[in-house]
């Protein structure tokens, strides 16, 4: 099946021989065709060019694309996308005054949605998180990472990672899953952080490694969670099974925690609200990608990722929505490049490219995702006529995506 898109007014995002990210100066660089042509053969980009050197294409579907732009679709590299149910009581607690941690502290939190997870059976949480997905896919997203979290006990996050899986068997995006048990500390070890992690590095890392559940693995390094140390156990131990490191860091604490992350090789440093010299000292010279999840600081009303001091100091960014119940209900990534605009000071380009091949390569799908390259995976997305690219961050409240293809499907 050939799929040709023609007379788009601006084809982005093309490079010919793909890069594993761009970083610095060069996140400003967005190459583009004005007046282009792309064609798809079956789930792989197949070839593009000028409409000025139109070759006779023979298509099984031919969509006009005038005045249009094209892009790849996103690249979310930061998810939770799999949970029960919802913490609406904990948003207008918020409202009311209580704190993100007051609410955590007193049960309500990452232990609410455990307990919501654990008498959820495994169909009903895969229903429940089939909406959620095929809502980002409309919205654009077109490769997701899903972590596991909300189940701290073994059963309970192997069924996290099993529905995460079966989604990327089901639909065409391609999913990559992270097991992240070390999410929170469950009320039953409250006294008893080390036999926690005793558990999950003697029983949940082994079984999740042999039924090879999860590429990744996470850990919530923060005041409260789990220590710089802990950390540092987790990740050792998860070395053993070939699981790397994704972690979350620097939410709301400096503690230290990145230079551990680009010690054991992380593929990403994820959050980063606060940051300060050593952190950023850390990262450069490391393959580590720092990720930003600007909805997170928006509802929470927490710090932004300073995003353009790591880009102004020569190193990548990759954006990420962190779709979850608790800090970030909401998986799109429209909204994700118009606020890392907005309120991080990035520009159009910058953002985009954040988006795609730096969100590519931070959960390691930048040969197949990310970009305009023939023979990656055929997954774009067509606006709605609008003036010029900029125009996706400009307009921040209004849906502009007319069409998604994802790996050769059309998403309807
Ligand atoms: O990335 N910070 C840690 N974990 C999630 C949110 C957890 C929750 O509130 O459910 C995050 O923001
Ligand atoms: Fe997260």
């Amino acid at each position: 099946m050939k799929i040709l898109i023609q007379n788009i007014q601006q084809l982005l995002q093309i490079r010919e021989h793909s890069v594993a990210w761009v970083a610095g100066k060069e996140m400003k660089n967005l190459p583009s065709i004005k007046n282009a042509w792309l064609l798809i053969e079956n789930d792989l980009i197949l070839d593009f060019g000028s409409m000025d050197a139109f070759p006779k294409i023979d298509a099984d579907k031919v969509i006009d694309a005038t005045g249009k732009i094209v892009l790849p679709t996103w690249c979310d590299s930061h998810t939770h996308l799999v949970y029960a149910g919802n913490r609406e009581q904990e948003f207008v607690n918020r409202i009311n005054g209580m704190s993100y941690h007051e609410i955590a502290e007193n049960g309500g939190g990452i232990l609410n949605s455990a307990k919501k997870l654990q008498a959820t059976s495994e169909e009903d949480l895969y229903h429940q998180s089939v909406s959620r997905l095929k809502e980002v896919m409309q919205m654009g997203t077109g490769a997701i990472e899903i972590k596991s979290g909300y189940g701290l006990t073994p059963e309970a996050e192997m069924k996290m990672l099993r529905v995460a899986k079966k989604l990327g068997e089901n639909f065409p995006l391609t999913v990559r899953t992270t097991f992240l048990g070390a999410h929170a500390v469950p009320s039953e070890y409250k006294e008893n952080k080390t036999g926690y992690i005793d558990l999950i590095v003697n029983d949940m890392l082994p079984k999740i490694a042999e039924e090879k559940l999860a590429s990744y693995v996470d850990v919530f390094c923060e005041e409260g969670y789990f220590s710089v140390a802990d950390t540092e156990r987790i990740l050792s131990e998860a070395k053993k099974y070939n699981l790397i490191p994704k972690i979350h860091v620097n939410q709301f604490t400096i503690l230290g925690g990145i230079a551990l992350g680009v010690k054991y090789n992380a593929l990403s440093v994820d959050h980063l609200e606060v940051l300060d010299k050593d952190d950023i000292e850390a990262l450069k010279g490391s393959k580590t990608m720092p990720v930003a999840l600007p909805s997170c600081s928006y509802f929470l009303s927490i710090p932004y990722t300073p995003g353009r001091e790591l880009i102004d100091a020569g190193l990548p960014l990759a954006l990420a929505t962190d779709y979850n119940p608790g800090s970030t209900p909401s998986g799109n990534m429209n909204f994700v490049v118009a606020t890392a605009c907005i309120k991080m000071k990035l520009t159009p380009e910058e953002a985009i490219n954040a988006a795609t091949i730096n969100g590519a390569y931070a959960m390691g799908l930048e040969k197949t995702h990310g970009s305009i390259t023939k023979g990656k995976k055929a997954s774009i997305m067509i606006t709605k006529e609008i003036p010029s690219f900029g125009y996706i961050p400009y307009s921040f409240g209004s849906n502009l995506i007319d069409t998604v293809i994802i790996e050769g499907q059309l998403i309807s």
